[in-house]
């Protein structure tokens, strides 16, 4: 199966007050269809900002990415962020609902005919996600694992093939993880890529591959 995600030698480096940080050092990973893979790593390992280059949110200094065959290198920002819109989708620690749309207003947001045509694709990832009964709900007015589902929902509105998360059970509680580690798998399980990071033994064990940052390098984890 070809990879839908490809990463050939990306380095990043940061100058900050005169001091050189380099976040990545020649990574190169592949990332297949169905398959849900962790990314774990000590604090300031580089897994974040591996995330955001993948998901063409920043360029890499060297190296290259390519998504379903399209090299981020190549492309503006309007066109980068129209990939971004249609094959990415991007689940946060901190959830980043806007706090005064309800939910099914939140998830049909980013819909690319906009929030009116995605209503009916809200209501129905809503209720694949268990909240049929939450979508008039403010984030204000629903618990974490609820915000969290909900930012799921609206990562999925666009189909997207590619699914990047970064610490999304960081403010969940274990069962609560569980739920939603479920719903990666499930969603993995439907061919999307998933890769997820993670402090979390539970959800590194789950995945199919962990993959390890260690200092701005990739290795594969046992
Ligand atoms: N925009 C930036 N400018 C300068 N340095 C940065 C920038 N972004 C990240 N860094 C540095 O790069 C390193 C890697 O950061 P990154 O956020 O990728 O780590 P991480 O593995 O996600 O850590 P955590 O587990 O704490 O989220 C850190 O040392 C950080 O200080
Ligand atoms: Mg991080």
């Amino acid at each position: 199966m070809t990879p839908t995600v490809i990463a050939t030698q990306l380095c990043k480096a940061y100058t900050t007050a005169g001091a050189r940080v380099e976040v990545l050092r020649d990574v190169s990973v592949e990332l297949s269809a169905g398959q849900l893979t962790a990314l774990v790593g000590r604090s300031g390992s580089g897994k974040s900002s591996l995330l955001s280059v993948l998901g063409a949110l920043t360029l890499p200094d060297s190296g290259s990415v390519r998504v379903n065959g399209v090299d981020l290198a190549g492309l503006g920002s309007a066109a980068a962020a129209r990939l971004r819109g249609e094959q990415i989708g991007f689940v946060f620690q901190a959830f980043n609902l806007l706090p005064h749309l309800t939910a099914a207003q939140n998830v049909a947001l980013p819909h690319r005919r906009g929030v009116r045509a995605g209503a009916t694709r809200a209501r129905e990832l809503l209720g694949r996600l268990g909240l049929a009964e939450r979508a008039g709900h403010r984030p204000g007015e629903l618990s974490a694992g609820e915000q969290q589902r909900v930012a799921l929902a609206r990562a999925l509105v666009n189909e997207p093939s590619v699914i990047l998360a970064d610490e999304p059970t960081g403010n969940l509680d274990g069962e609560t993880e569980q739920q939603l580690l479920a719903l990666f798998r499930q969603i993995a399980g439907e061919g999307r890529t998933v890769l997820v990071v993670t402090h979390n033994d539970a959800v590194a064990a789950s995945a199919d591959r962990v993959l390890r940052m260690h200092a701005g390098r990739l290795e594969a984890a046992a």
